[in-house]
């Protein structure tokens, strides 16, 4: 039977505590405390090495506590990860969302920084800083980074943050025997979503919705939005892509893909 307004704003029998708040979703100052509390101290995957394969590759990340990164495959072949902000006056360094840099050059004053975050090169250094300030004054802010679990590469913004293995615990337990597969990245999806993130993560796992979603009834139509879903996704792909259609030797032998996808939260007005 349908309500009335007075029905319609009465609470349902549930105990107090069982109500979540909806300002856990609309709340800017509580989107504040969870990039602080939730995000900043925890690893995060910012990409699969594959994508950055060879030495001097690197992908962009916009970490969700707010720090633009760069993760750099370094001569030595070593994965790190910087903030991509120059530290003479904080432009930002790289643009591209992926790519290959022997060195990495700020457009504003052309200071210049190598894969291990030394900086190279300060442009008219003599003439502007004399010898109070010198190149070998001045480096990349280096972040915490592993290659860990299936080639992720993990990302801690905290200096003293807890090991990666540590924080993870047991939760990979029963994904690692499968991770030993070669990976690699074959397919590249960037959303901008404009909500809460909670929002977009219960949407997609609540199990209530998977019955209808699974329904024989709207499979059909359903499978026919998720295959132009899919078109329009690689017609996307070359715009906004940064994986690279190459594959080296090294990478050709690679037996598992993943989808790779970032997601830009914005804070609902
Ligand atoms: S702000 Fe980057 S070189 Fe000056």
């Amino acid at each position: 039977m349908a309500k009335n307004a007075a029905q319609w704003e009465t609470p349902p029998t549930f105990p107090q505590t069982h109500f979540v708040d909806s300002r856990v979703y609309t709340d800017d100052a509580i989107f504040q405390e969870e990039k602080e509390k939730l995000f900043r101290p925890s690893w995060i995957i910012a990409c699969h090495e594959s994508e950055i394969e060879a030495p001097f590759d690197y992908r962009l990340f916009n970490h969700p506590a707010g720090v633009p990164l760069i993760v750099v495959r370094g001569d030595d072949s070593k994965v790190r990860a910087f903030y991509n902000i120059c530290p003479h006056r904080g432009n930002t360094i790289l643009y591209d969302p992926a790519g290959n840099a022997k060195r990495m050059t700020c457009i504003f004053h052309q200071w210049s920084f190598d894969t291990r975050g030394t900086c190279i090169d300060i442009s008219r250094e003599e003439q502007g800083y004399q010898k109070r300030f010198c190149k070998e004054d001045a480096a990349l802010r280096e972040v915490k980074c592993e290659v860990a679990y299936g080639g992720f590469v993990w990302i801690n913004i905290t200096d003293n943050c807890m090991p990666l293995r540590e924080f993870i615990g047991g939760a990979m337990d029963i994904l690692e025997p499968y991770m030993e597969e070669p990976m690699e990245v074959f397919h590249f999806h960037k959303a901008h979503v404009r909500t809460n993130f909670k929002l977009w993560h219960d949407t997609n796992t609540t199990s209530i919705a998977s019955p209808a979603c699974c329904s024989p009834a709207i499979s059909s139509a359903a499978i026919r939005r998720l295959r132009t879903g899919m078109r329009r996704s690689a017609r996307c792909r070359s715009s906004t892509t940064s994986t690279k259609g190459r594959k080296s030797a090294r990478w050709a032998g690679r037996k598992w893909r993943l989808a790779a996808g970032t997601w830009s939260i914005s804070f609902p007005e």
